[in-house]
């Protein structure tokens, strides 16, 4: 029996929080109940988590979510033998003889996982996941145990390819994941969703919030003129900090260059004088021809 069938496909979509990302999403789903372990990749705010966090909740069962971090090691991440174990404390040390790390945790308490921003972690820490990406085996050293995947068991996992503070995956490990895009989605669909979200916030707003988000990404994607481009979450930050300062009394124009200026921060990089002009520019001309 597959996790989900044809109804559920069209159920996870329609009550996702994140909007007009349908295909990973099947994708995901399709792969899913093939049995193997996902992994959402994209620039940073355009929904990877709350996806995958998502798909988790919907299957109904309990999961364990863990959000990888630089110090992160294997005794994390599969377990180990416990410091208190070392105690001369006798009593201490045979109450804490090892501790398990978030995956063996999961899968001897038959739980889902969602390891998140996985490669904020280096590699290492993730080396005793191959048997079990592998053959569906983990062997759990300190515990003289090796436990099978539970045919049913899900592992989803998050990251951000390439982007300042995280490692390069190794290749060994990528190709144990199935890679799954999320990106920018369609114009139409963050104009749908900003309606949505905020309700009345003026058309001509609107428009520009959208022109800055697609002025921003164009110049990452042609030259890397900018780190990354806005992300979704950025279009809705600006579109809620607009609708607020309009409604304070702020002009549109103001309230708009103030938002864009705010995110110019975020999506430039903040050391690089040139990469922060770039941003204004752009917002300052956008702002320009709302005016007239
Ligand atoms: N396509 C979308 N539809 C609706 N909301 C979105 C969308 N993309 C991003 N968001 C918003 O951005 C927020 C951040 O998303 P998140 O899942 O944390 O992104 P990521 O993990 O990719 O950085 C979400 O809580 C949601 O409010
Ligand atoms: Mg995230």
């Amino acid at each position: 029996m597959p996790l989900f069938t044809r109804d559920d496909y069209s159920k996870v979509l329609e009550t996702s929080p994140i909007k007009g990302q349908d295909e990973p999403i099947l994708k995901a789903l399709r792969y899913i109940n093939l049995g193997y372990p996902v992994m959402f990749y994209g620039p940073a705010g355009n929904g990877k988590s709350t996806v995958a966090s998502h798909i988790l909740s919907y299957l109904g069962k309990e999961w364990l979510k863990i959000e990888a971090t630089e110090g992160m090691t294997e005794y994390h991440v599969i377990g180990g033998f416990h410091p208190l174990s070392m105690s001369a404390d006798a009593e201490r040390s045979k109450e804490f003889l090892y501790k398990d790390g978030v995956v063996s945790r999961a899968m001897l308490e038959g739980k889902n996982l969602l390891i998140d921003e996985f490669t904020r972690a280096p590699s290492s820490a993730y080396s005793g996941l191959f048997l079990l990406l592998s053959f569906g085996e983990l062997p759990l050293e300190y515990r003289q145990q090796v436990i099978k995947k539970p045919p049913d068991w899900v592992l989803i996992a998050t990251a951000n390819f390439g982007d300042d503070g995280t490692f390069k995956l190794s290749s060994a490990l990528k190709r144990r994941f199935i890679p799954i895009g999320i990106g920018y989605p369609k114009r139409y669909t963050e104009e749908k969703l900003l309606k949505e979200v905020v309700p009345g916030l003026p058309e001509e707003i609107v428009r520009a919030i959208l022109d800055f988000a697609e002025g921003t990404r164009e110049m990452w994607r042609k030259d890397k003129t900018l780190p990354s481009g806005l992300s979704t979450d950025g279009v809705i930050k600006m579109a809620r900090y607009c609708h607020l300062s309009i409604q304070e009394g702020t002009d549109k124009q103001t309230a708009f260059t103030d938002s864009a200026l705010h995110q110019g921060v975020i999506i430039a990089d903040e050391t690089d004088y040139l990469s922060l002009q770039t941003v204004q520019e752009l917002a300052l001309t956008i702002a320009k021809k709302m005016g007239r």
